[in-house]
C-alpha cells in the first residue's frame, strides 16, 4: 500500500509537491483573508496557510470553525520558508475535519504542574513533551546501540519477585496467590545470573521503590538498564560506565538540538561531558564536602538567588505598571509571567531557607554517613562533567559488594554523579564473589536465606569476579534536558500521591 500521507518532520523530500498530512491543531490565527494553522502530527510543527479565495467552501468552514487539538486532513502544496519552524510552510488546497475539540482544557495560557499532571493524556501533547519524549526515546536507542555494539546481550529480569535487593525498606509488596511476593526493586541479582550464562548482558526493565521521597529526582516507578559483565573488575566496571555516558549524551546533543533548543537547554555543559570523569573516593568526597570551597560554593549561590530574586522582583513591578494599558493578548502573556515568577519565586525562597542549614550539614558531615540528594547537589558544583565517587562505607552499601581486600569496611560501590546539581544517575559496583562471605551477609542483612539459595549458587558453581551498574533512564533524560523535576521524563508518572492517569 502506497504511504498515504507524509509526517512534517520528512517534508523536505516533497519540497514544490502537493502533499496530505494529518494532524491535530495546535493554534490558529486570522489575518486578512488568511488563516495561519499550526499543524501538530507529532513529528513536528508545521504552519498551514489558508487562503479563502483559493480553496473551496467546505475547506473554509473547516478553517472557520477548527479549534485547538481539533484533528485535521491537510492537503496543500509544500514551500520552503527558512522562517517558519521546521523550514517549511503549506499553501493548502483542501481542509478537512476529522474530529472536533471542544474547549480542549490546557489552553497557551500559563497552568500549575498539579493541574497539567491531572491532565497528563493530553499534556503530552504539548511542544516541551514533545521535545522531552524525543530526547528519551533519543536516550533509549543509544543505550541499545552502545550495548549491542559491544556483544552484550539484552535479557530481561522478572518483575514480580520473591526477594529485596535494594533494602526491604522500599519494596511494594503485593499477594501472589497467598505467597507474599514483591515489584522488582532492581533486575540486579537476576543480572548476575545472566551474565554467568553469557558473559555480558544487559536489563532494561521497570523497577519500583515504594520510598516516601517527595523530591525532583525520585519516582516510585521508573526504568533501569542494568549491564552485568562477568570477569569485570570495579575499574573496568567504572570505565564502562564512563563510555556509556559520554555516547549517550553525545547522541543526544547530536541528534536533538531542535528538542534541546525548545526545551532552553545550554548544550555547553553538555559538550564538556568528555573522559576522563573526575574520580573521587568516598572519603575524598566528604573531606571536599566539609572544606571551604564548598562553604564559597554556597555563599555564592546565595548572592546568585538574591540577584535573580531582586531582578524577579523588578520584572514584577514592570509588569504591573504595564498592565493597564496592555492589550488582551499582551495580557495573557503577562499573566502567564506573573504565574511563572512566583512558582521561581518560592523556588528560590525556599533554598534561601536551607542554605544556613545545609551549609551547617555539610560542614558537620560524618565519616560513615549516605550522601542525601544535597551533598551530591554540592559535590557535582565542584566539576564541570560528572564525577564517579567510588569505595563507600559498606555499612550504607548493599549485601552484595565486594569489599575493599585493603579495608574492610569499604564496599567497592561506585555511582556516577551528573554535573550542574543533578547527582546520582548510575549506581553499581564489583559484586562479592565469595560464597562465605555471602552467606553471613544474608544473614546479617536479616533476609531470607530461603529466597537468596539461588543467589548462593552463582558463588557454588564456578564464581568469578563481577560487576555491573544500574542507570535510572529518568533521572538521566531530566539532567541531559535540565528539567527542575523528573516527573516529566516518563509519559505516565508515578509518584507518591499520584497514580493517574
Ligand atoms: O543506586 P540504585 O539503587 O542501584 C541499584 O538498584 C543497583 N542494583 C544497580 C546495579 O548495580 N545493577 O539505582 C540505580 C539507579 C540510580 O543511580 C538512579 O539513577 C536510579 O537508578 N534510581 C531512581 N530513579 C528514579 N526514581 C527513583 N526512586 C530511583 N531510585 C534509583
Ligand atoms: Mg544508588
Amino acid at each position: 500500500m502506497a504511504v498515504e500521507f507524509v509526517s512534517i518532520d520528512a517534508l523536505g523530500a516533497s519540497e514544490g509537491l502537493e502533499v496530505d498530512l494529518r494532524g491535530w491543531l495546535y493554534n490558529k490565527r486570522r489575518s486578512k483573508g488568511l488563516y495561519f494553522l499550526m499543524l501538530r502530527d507529532g513529528s513536528g510543527l508545521l504552519q498551514c496557510v489558508v487562503e479563502d479565495s483559493q480553496v473551496d467552501e467546505e475547506s473554509r468552514q473547516a478553517a472557520h470553525h477548527a479549534t485547538q487539538e481539533s484533528a485535521l486532513a491537510v492537503t496543500g502544496s509544500v514551500v520552503r520558508d527558512a522562517r517558519q519552524v521546521g523550514g517549511f510552510e503549506v499553501r493548502v488546497t483542501r481542509l478537512r475535519l476529522v474530529g472536533k475539540a471542544d474547549d480542549y482544557p490546557i489552553t497557551p495560557k500559563a497552568h500549575g504542574v498539579d493541574f497539567l499532571l491531572d491532565r497528563r493524556h493530553l499534556w503530552l501533547r504539548s511542544r516541551r513533551q514533545w521535545a522531552i519524549m524525543r530526547v528519551r526515546n533519543r536516550v533509549i536507542m543509544s543505550i541499545h546501540e552502545f550495548f549491542q555494539e559491544r556483544g552484550f546481550l539484552q535479557m530481561d529480569a522478572p518483575v514480580l519477585t520473591e526477594n529485596a535487593v535494594e533494602g526491604t525498606s522500599t519494596l511494594f509488596s503485593i499477594d501472589y496467590f497467598g505467597q507474599p511476593a514483591f515489584l522488582a526493586q532492581s533486575g540486579q541479582l537476576y543480572g548476575e545470573a545472566m551474565a554467568m550464562a553469557f558473559g555480558k548482558i544487559y536489563t532494561f526493565g521497570p523497577t519500583f521503590r515504594a520510598e516516601k521521597s517527595k523530591t525532583r529526582r525520585h519516582l516510585t516507578e521508573f526504568w533501569m538498564i542494568e549491564p552485568e559483565m562477568a570477569f569485570f573488575d570495579l575499574d573496568m566496571n567504572m570505565e564502562l560506565a564512563e563510555d556509556f555516558l559520554v555516547r549517550i549524551v553525545r547522541d543526544a546533543v547530536r541528534d536533538c538540538a531542535d528538542e534541546l533548543h525548545v526545551l532552553g537547554r545550554d548544550v555547553e555543559p553538555l559538550i564538556r561531558v568528555q573522559k576522563p570523569f573526575p574520580r573521587l573516593t568516598y572519603t575524598e568526597a566528604v573531606d571536599l564536602l566539609r572544606s571551604d570551597e564548598t562553604a564559597d560554593l554556597l555563599a555564592r549561590r546565595q548572592e546568585e538567588l538574591m540577584q535573580e530574586r531582586e531582578d524577579l522582583e523588578s520584572e514584577r513591578t514592570k509588569i504591573k505598571k504595564q498592565y493597564g494599558q496592555a492589550k488582551a493578548w499582551k495580557k495573557r502573556k503577562m499573566d502567564a509571567r506573573d504565574i511563572e515568577i512566583n512558582a521561581r519565586m518560592a523556588e528560590i525562597d525556599e533554598e534561601l531557607r536551607n542554605i544556613p542549614v545545609w551549609t551547617e550539614s555539610v560542614r558537620s558531615f560524618q565519616w560513615g554517613g549516605d550522601f542525601g540528594g544535597s551533598d551530591e547537589t554540592l559535590l557535582t558544583w565542584h566539576f564541570d562533567r560528572p564525577i564517579i565517587v567510588s569505595h563507600f562505607p559498606a555499612d550504607v552499601k548493599a549485601f552484595y559488594m565486594k569489599r575493599d581486600p585493603e579495608d574492610d569496611r569499604i564496599a567497592l560501590g561506585m555511582d556516577v554523579l551528573a554535573p550542574e546539581g543533578f547527582g546520582e544517575v548510575i549506581g553499581g559496583g564489583e559484586r562479592a564473589s565469595n560464597l562465605a562471605f555471602l552467606e553471613r551477609q544474608v544473614e546479617a542483612h536479616g533476609l531470607p536465606r530461603d529466597a537468596f539459595e539461588w543467589y548462593l549458587d552463582l558463588r557454588r558453581y564456578g564464581s568469578v569476579p563481577h560487576s555491573g551498574f544500574g542507570l535510572g533512564l529518568e533521572r538521566t533524560v531530566s539532567w541531559i534536558c535540565r528539567l527542575n523535576h523528573i516527573r516529566e521524563t516518563i509519559p505516565f508518572p508515578r509518584l507518591v500521591g499520584r497514580l493517574s492517569p
